[in-house]
């Protein structure tokens, strides 16, 4: 079996769905259940035993080591982190708490676990960690990509708490020959996404005929990956990735955040007619932009495609046009999420974004 941190989230429960959908290996779920996370997205998996949910921190080394000991897993893969850039800005400790302390301690308690195992279990073993294309910085509109060897160079909280764990990550493998694998990501949208990231609360606020919030001149440059695409991603690197080795996955779609927000207010106009406001992109408000905002990530997925023979299915078109389908279909699971502590930080937020 495997063990998966983090697996409430959305790419992590995405994840779990996938892998349990393409075969019968078990999963431990791993997760603290902040506000992130949500049972309810593996809620087709209540029943299945081949779905072990465990709460609690990737930072408690007791239960870390305890639930290693009784599973005996093969490989983990550490979805786990706190993964918004604007709540980094508002409240940079509970990234570093998790994302690196909390890192620290999973890398220990997996240390101890694996020194342990027999030989041929030791060889096969893999720590995957999965991070993202911010730890290498922001882009000049006409660089290249993000390669693997492009130096760090994080901006904001939140990715310097990626880019410290990356580096633990890779300091356990020199150091101790820990086998692991790192994943460097574009940003992801697709089902189960919380609506704090953009394309969500876009079509949640355009459902609610709120206005639209663009940061600043709305041409920062984000590269777009389908989730289930990421999630292919890391199965194939889990299964073929040479240890030690970084990935970087994307999807070659560039785009604007403003031509993203007019691309779903397009499909909103054709699939939601009876919003309280159309044509949805007369709710498109420009705001005080994020502070540190990165103008622009591209990410070079040559190496994934050539070594291990990766590529994503979706394209931007056909991955938001499906992502748009399931927030219409699933507006029970959304509205679930978006009382309380979410209204608290919408207003904190977008209070902060007033001219
Ligand atoms: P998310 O915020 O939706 O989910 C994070 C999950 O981790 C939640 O279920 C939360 O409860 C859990 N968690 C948080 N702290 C924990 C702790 N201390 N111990 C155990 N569980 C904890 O995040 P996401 O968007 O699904 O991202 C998952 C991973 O992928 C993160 O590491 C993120 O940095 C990385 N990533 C995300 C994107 C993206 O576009 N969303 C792109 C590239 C990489
Ligand atoms: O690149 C990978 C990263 O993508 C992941 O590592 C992060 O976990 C994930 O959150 C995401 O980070 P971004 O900051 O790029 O995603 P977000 O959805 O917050 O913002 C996307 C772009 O849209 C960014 O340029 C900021 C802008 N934006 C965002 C919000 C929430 C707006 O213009 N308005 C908004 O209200």
């Amino acid at each position: 079996m495997i063990l998966v941190t983090g697996g409430a989230g959305f790419i992590g429960a995405n994840f779990i769905l996938d892998w349990l959908a393409a075969g019968d290996e078990a999963v431990v779920n791993l997760d603290k259940l902040t506000y992130a996370g949500n049972l309810d997205n593996l809620r087709t998996l209540r029943e299945d035993e081949r779905h072990v949910f465990v709460a609690g921190d990737i930072g408690d080394r007791g239960l870390v080591e305890a639930l290693l000991r009784e599973h005996r897993p093969r490989a983990i893969v550490n979805f786990a982190a706190e993964s918004h850039v604007d709540r980094s800005i508002h409240g940079p400790a509970e990234f570093v708490q998790t994302n690196v302390v909390g890192t620290f301690n999973l890398l220990e308690s997996v240390r101890t676990y694996w020194t342990r195992l027999p030989a041929d279990e030791q060889a096969a073993f893999r720590f995957l960690h999965v991070s993202t294309d911010e730890v290498y910085g922001s882009l000049d509109p006409t660089a290249p990509a993000f390669t693997e060897t492009t130096p760090y160079a994080p901006n904001s909280p939140y990715s310097a708490s990626k880019a410290a764990s990356d580096h633990l990550v890779r300091a356990y493998h020199h150091t101790y020959g820990l086998p692991v694998l790192t994943t460097n990501c574009s940003n992801n949208y697709g089902p189960l996404q919380f609506p704090e990231k953009l394309i969500p609360l876009v079509i949640h606020n355009a459902l609610a005929g709120k206005p639209l919030p663009i940061y600043g001149d709305g041409s920062n440059v984000r590269d777009w990956l389908y989730v289930s695409d990421h999630c292919s991603a890391i199965r194939r690197v889990l299964k073929a990735g040479q240890a030690g080795e970084v990935y970087n996955i994307g999807g070659c779609n560039e785009k604007t955040n403003l031509d993203v927000v007019k691309t779903l207010c397009a499909i909103l106009d054709e699939l939601h007619p009876g919003s309280p406001v159309t044509p949805h992109a007369r709710l498109i408000t420009f705001v005080k932009d994020r502070p540190g905002h990165d103008r622009r990530y591209a990410i070079d997925a040559g190496k994934i495609e050539r070594e291990l023979g990766w590529t994503p299915s979706e394209t931007f078109e056909s991955g938001i046009r499906k992502t748009v389908a399931w927030y219409l279909a699933n507006q029970d699971w959304v509205a679930h999420l978006t009382s309380g502590e979410y209204c608290n930080w919408v207003s904190r937020n977008y209070a902060d974004h007033q001219a």
